[in-house]
């Protein structure tokens, strides 16, 4: 605990260092790290709302309850499970899920949101922790969620990820995907609040260049929104 408070307090130091001011241009982001773009992107409230907010895909209930509801499906056929949450944000759709499962883990790139978080009224049950799921050793867990976070990554982010994977026996990932067939899979971009379906991309970890090895896999929801589909599915990992 008391590490980690240390680690929180150091990062936020050394965010202060990077602060950018203002708007940044489309070149910029390329040269941020995951802890400088995405503190710009809730310090700028890129994704709207008020104080901490992760965008419409973390509060409209037409895309929340769905997953929601799959997710309890899911954990309730399971024995007790311990999650860990990758890229929590604001915590709106993880605090709907927390109760279903036994330790909860949530971490975030952002140290401000992770301290705000820390004294919020999730703090009792919930083990907030700041790290970059590209380059920081993960938490132990059953069960990973990465819920609309690898669709802000360029490609090389993901695939510094990937083998870390394979310590999770689920994983549970939610991409905002094209709703055309055929669509070209993962295509790069520069990290950012925008994602591939931008460029008519989207992520599949299955697929070429990080060929995720899943036992098995699927769809648990889907649903519209912005002209593509927000997807999530499930893969198992570890027998
Ligand atoms: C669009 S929000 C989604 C939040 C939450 N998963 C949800 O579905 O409501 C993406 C979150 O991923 C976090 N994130 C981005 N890159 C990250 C990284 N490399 N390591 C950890 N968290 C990251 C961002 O700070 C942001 O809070």
């Amino acid at each position: 605990m008391l590490l980690q408070w240390l680690l929180n307090f150091q990062r936020r130091l050394a965010g202060g260092k990077t602060r950018l001011a203002g708007p940044i241009t489309a070149s910029d982001w390329a040269k941020l790290d995951a802890r400088q773009a995405f503190s710009h992107i809730y310090r700028h409230r890129l994704w709207g709302g008020t104080g901490f907010y992760s965008g419409a895909g973390s509060h409209d209930p037409g895309i929340v309850t769905p997953y929601v509801d799959a997710i309890r499906t899911w954990a309730m056929g399971q024995g007790p499970l311990d999650a860990v949450d990758l890229g929590c944000g604001d915590f709106h759709v993880g605090a709907a899920v927390r109760p279903l499962f036994r330790d909860y883990v949530a971490c975030d790139v952002v140290p401000d949101l992770i301290a705000h978080h820390q004294t919020g009224p999730h703090a009792g049950n919930v083990d907030f922790r700041c790290l970059d799921l590209a380059r920081d050793p993960l938490p132990a867990g059953d069960v990973v969620f990465i819920r609309q976070v690898l669709q802000h990554l360029p490609n090389a982010m993901v695939q510094d990820l990937i083998p870390r994977l394979y310590a999770y026996r689920w994983l549970v990932l939610t991409e905002h995907l094209p709703s055309t067939p055929g669509f070209t899979l993962n295509l790069d971009k520069p990290i950012g609040p925008g994602i591939r379906l931008k460029i008519g991309s989207g992520i599949d970890l299955t697929a070429e260049p990080f060929l995720l090895r899943a036992l098995e896999e699927r769809v648990m929801c889907e649903v519209p929104q912005f002209g593509g589909l927000v997807r999530t599915t499930l893969y198992r990992l570890r027998p």
